[in-house]
């Protein structure tokens, strides 16, 4: 193995105020000409990131997989899948950030695997009652001749949670449970063998050098294994104190704390916050997505209920807020924004399907948004292209999506492709230095991205890209927007304006105009506005501007 590339030791509690990139690999930059993103790909654009100004990225499944799930269905937890490069790749990108002041966290899946993953076509192939099997769920069916599944429970991509298999001597089987596709099945982490082998994969990592985790669907590890049914099928699983995950955060716990460097974890949970927060008390995890704030939309009500909530449960255990707004699994939210307020937070794919749209409204509130994204107190997410203001592309063509959901429900649900369209870096025509010229990128890139792209957007200052270089610079000069306490001020019902302050940094004010009319704009020095040109004393609406108010 290679020796682990130096560490970054600068700041104690990086995690705590960090704003982390989220790459999805196969979007993010081909360096080759097969018009799928690799890891060589990352550590070329490395410097791009490094002058955007962002603490750490977040690196989405590379490991060998099938990819029926975009890489969340893993069949080796311990290489890289030959269509990012190898481990070495992976070593030269982690020595590359590091060398530039960034951390990287990478994808850990550890609900389920892939059906191809050795553990289960061992566990089909050793047969009922054997050791192989107790790592899955697997049970007898119900009904004659054990035809029916074990409980009512739905996947969540649709479909049965349950799939038979054949036996051995290829007599119809038992069943094994998967909260996702068939290609998934769902360890049993009643199991000590599956704990004892995710620390060995959280060693392997961490030996060498990752800084930490995404824990992939990290609230649903234990499932009611009486297999209850229910009146909707809606899988029974456990995530309080009573027979929930929290002694598996414990331990993860344990072996992130023996290494060097505060290397942290975030984990994705849709829990209400005081069962999120469960999982933040010192001796669990890290950092939690906070998906109420993705939800809330355009909408000052609800953002400031996803905050004050957030922020309330999280201090309760003494944990930082993470603050997110797009990622793989969403609608962009310029086209999330787009659309009218109801559906600004829908957080499901195709909420926005067949809607009016008004791209540049939704592009107006996304600036807006980034201003608060990166103006609360705590650790943020900005997903790969938010900082280009891409918007969801609704009209790729039925043959090339991918996404399972869109299979598993017979095309009713067209699934989450629309985010994951490879990113748009320079030239006037796809693939716009993706890949090769010559390749056809892994899904389609909308022309229109012409004016899109970074080298588009990177000398005007007007420019999306321009906005968040703009936000991060301020956010590290300016200690109030990373880190202290939110004040609300009453402004109405169309206007979120908070009070920032912090020990050692200077009182700011965030003000953002969601509403159809202007706000008016408090005493004191604008410091950075999301909208172009004077204000003159007032904020339109869909706008927002940090300013420096006397302490
Ligand atoms: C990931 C999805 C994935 C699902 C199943 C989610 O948390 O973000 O992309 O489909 O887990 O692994």
């Amino acid at each position: 193995m290679a020796a682990p590339a130096a560490h970054p030791t600068e700041t104690i509690s990086w995690w705590r105020e960090a704003v982390i990139y989220q790459v999805y690999p196969r979007s993010f930059a081909d360096s080759g000409r097969d018009g799928e993103g690799d890891l060589r790909g990352v550590t070329d654009r490395l410097p791009y990131l490094v002058s955007l100004g962002v603490d750490a990225l977040w690196l989405c499944p590379f490991y060998p997989s099938p990819q029926v799930d975009g890489g969340y269905d893993v069949s080796d937890y311990c290489d890289v899948d030959p269509r990012y490069g190898t481990l070495a790749d992976l070593d030269a990108l982690l020595a590359a950030a590091h060398a530039g002041g960034l951390r990287v966290i990478i994808d850990l899946v550890p609900n389920h695997c892939s059906d191809r993953h050795p553990w289960f076509t061992a566990a089909v192939a050793a047969g009922r009652g054997s050791p192989e099997r107790a790592r899955f769920h697997f049970r007898d069916g119900r009904g004659t001749d054990g035809a029916e599944p074990p409980t009512n429970w739905r996947s969540v991509f649709g479909g049965p949670a349950w799939t038979r298999v054949r036996e051995p001597d290829g007599s119809p089987g038992q069943w094994y449970f998967h909260l996702f596709a068939p290609e998934q099945p769902d360890f049993d982490w009643g199991n000590p063998e599956v704990l004892a082998e995710f620390e060995r994969i959280l060693r392997f990592w961490l030996d060498r050098g990752v800084d930490g985790f995404r824990i992939d669907v990290s609230d649903a590890l234990i499932k009611d294994t009486t297999w209850p049914d229910t009146a909707d099928g809606s899988p029974v699983i456990p995530k309080g104190d009573d027979g929930g995950p929290h002694p598996i955060y414990r331990a993860f716990r344990r072996v992130l704390d023996a290494y060097p460097g505060e290397r942290a974890a975030v984990i994705e949970t849709g829990a209400p916050d005081d069962v999120v927060a469960l999982f933040l008390r010192p001796d669990e995890m890290h950092l939690a997505f906070s998906f109420r704030f993705l939800k809330a939309g355009w909408s000052a009500p609800a953002a400031r209920a996803a905050i004050e909530d957030t922020l309330a449960a999280n201090a309760r255990v003494g944990a930082p807020a993470t603050w997110v707004t797009d990622n793989h699994d969403t609608p962009r939210s310029v086209t999330r924004y787009a659309a009218d307020t109801a559906l600004a937070g829908a957080y499901v794919p195709d909420a926005v399907a067949g809607a009016h749209l008004d791209l540049a409204r939704g592009t107006r509130r996304a600036r807006a948004m980034a201003v608060l994204l990166l103006s609360l107190p705590g650790a943020a997410f900005v997903y790969a292209g938010q900082e280009l203001g891409l918007p969801n592309v609704d009209d790729l063509p039925d043959a090339v999506l991918q996404d399972p959901v869109f299979v598993r429900t017979g095309g009713e649900v067209r699934g989450r492709d629309g985010c994951r369209v490879p990113l748009p870096w320079s030239g006037d025509a796809p693939p716009f230095g993706f890949t090769a010229d010559d390749a056809a990128p892994w899904l389609p890139m909308p022309p229109a991205w012409r004016d899109l792209t970074v080298a588009a957007q990177d000398c005007d200052p007007a420019s999306m890209l321009a906005l968040y270089r703009r936000l991060l610079a301020l956010r590290r000069s300016e200690p109030s927007l990373r880190t202290g306490t939110v004040t609300w001020l009453d402004a109405g019902p169309d206007a979120v304006v908070i009070r920032r302050e912090s020990e050692g940094g200077r009182a700011l004010l965030v003000v953002v105009a969601m509403g159809e009319e202007p706000v008016p704009l408090p005493a004191g020095e604008v410091l950075l506005a999301s909208t172009p040109g004077p204000l003159d004393g007032v904020l339109p609406p869909d706008s927002a501007a940090v300013l420096a108010v006397a302490s």
